[in-house]
């Protein structure tokens, strides 16, 4: 059988981590995909750099955006990051080129989501993304296929590990929360500017892809109304504790007849509700669904060993022949509703 052959732009934490996880679990990828997945060209910024992971066998290109079109590849995985620049061009590259593509870059899908969900649609490819909202968590593909029968009234949850991490370290060890910051970056979880994290705009990006899953919409970053966690003190979460409760950072979305109501926010959440044992980088998603009732998905949501496994699962999807619209429906039918007036939010 013909391997599903791939080029991965991007080599840092997740990057590398997609590399270790094809090598380590080649047999059993290539018994659930029906064929081997093999990577054939790589790109990064840096050539010297050790990454701790063999790149011998793979050609090296170093003009990222003509892995679009690197003939040997069915798939390009963009791993760099940045809702611009070098990722937005290889991703309009390789759709227009009419090559599948994977990402877990968030930050552009929040941005361009419909524009390229368009263009994937319109080269009859896939455009895959599991890993850009909660890590290793399988929340697309749970909303988008599991619950795809539903009518979603309602998703919410903890969106960002870093965030999470920092907060419960915070409650449990009583440390300050830069020192915190630091050991999250060093751990991989931080985005390159983790401004994106504190401020909730990491966490505003994913909640915008997930509603779009949840209630069939254009993606609506804009429309997020966000507050992060860069102003809580170690004195706000004990006298939360005190009362019973914990700090997260939630991210809600909600469609009602005045149009999509979505947040992201600080909460105190009592002690014994499950985000509020959603401890260290796990992430927790909640739906409510019409016919199914509550659904609760919790796993790790940052790091290279969750994430490299949702691009995976992608790449298995794709191997199978299973693309899907990347959406929970065709991007043509995708409702554009205007954000809750304020009085309602
Ligand atoms: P890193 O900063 O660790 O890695 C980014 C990689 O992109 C580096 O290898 C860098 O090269 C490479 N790069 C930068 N510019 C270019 C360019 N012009 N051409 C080719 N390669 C380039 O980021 P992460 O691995 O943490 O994140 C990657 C993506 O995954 C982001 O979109 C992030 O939001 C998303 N993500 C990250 C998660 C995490 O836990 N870290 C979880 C879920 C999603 P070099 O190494 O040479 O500097
Ligand atoms: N910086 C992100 C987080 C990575 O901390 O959740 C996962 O998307």
């Amino acid at each position: 059988t013909e391997p599903l052959r791939i080029a991965l732009a991007g080599l840092g934490t997740v990057g590398a981590g997609v590399i270790r996880l094809l090598d380590a679990n080649a047999e059993l990828i290539a018994r659930r995909a029906g064929r081997p997945i093999e990577v054939v060209a790589v790109s990064a910024r840096d050539r010297a750099k050790d990454r701790g992971v063999d790149l011998i066998p793979f050609d090296w290109v170093d003009d990222t955006s003509a892995l679009a079109t690197h003939e040997r590849a069915d798939v390009v995985v963009e791993l760099i990051g940045g809702s611009d620049g070098p990722a937005l061009t290889l991703a309009r590259r390789t759709l227009g080129a009419g090559k599948s593509f994977v990402t877990a870059n968030k930050a552009m899908l929040a941005h361009h989501g419909l524009e390229l969900a368009e263009a994937a649609e319109g080269a009859s490819v896939a455009l895959k993304f599991e890993a850009a909202v909660a890590g290793g968590i399988p929340v697309i593909k749970g909303l988008r296929e599991g619950a795809a029968a539903n009518a979603i009234e309602r998703v919410y949850g903890i969106l960002n590990g870093t965030c999470n991490f920092i907060l419960s370290k915070m409650e449990s060890e009583g440390r300050d929360f830069a020192e915190v910051l630091a050991e999250a970056q060093a751990l991989g979880f931080a985005e390159a500017d983790p401004s994106f994290d504190i401020d909730g705009v990491d966490a505003a990006h994913k909640l915008s892809i997930l509603a779009s899953i949840a209630f069939g919409t254009q993606p609506a970053f804009g429309d997020v109304a966000v507050t992060g966690i860069r102003h809580i003190l170690a004195a706000d979460i004990a006298e939360a504790a005190a009362l019973g409760y914990r700090v997260r950072l939630v991210g809600v979305a909600e469609a009602g007849p005045a149009g999509l109501f979505q947040r992201v926010h600080p909460h105190l959440v009592p002690v014994d509700h499950p985000l509020a044992t959603t401890t260290g980088s796990l992430n927790a998603v909640v739906a409510d669904g019409n016919f199914v009732g509550r659904l609760f998905f919790q796993g790790r949501g940052a790091g290279d060993g969750p994430t490299a496994s949702a691009v995976v699962a992608d790449l298995i999807d794709i191997a199978r022949g299973e693309f899907g619209p990347p959406y929970a429906m065709p991007a043509a039918s995708l409702t554009a509703l205007p954000p809750a007036p304020a009085g309602e939010r």
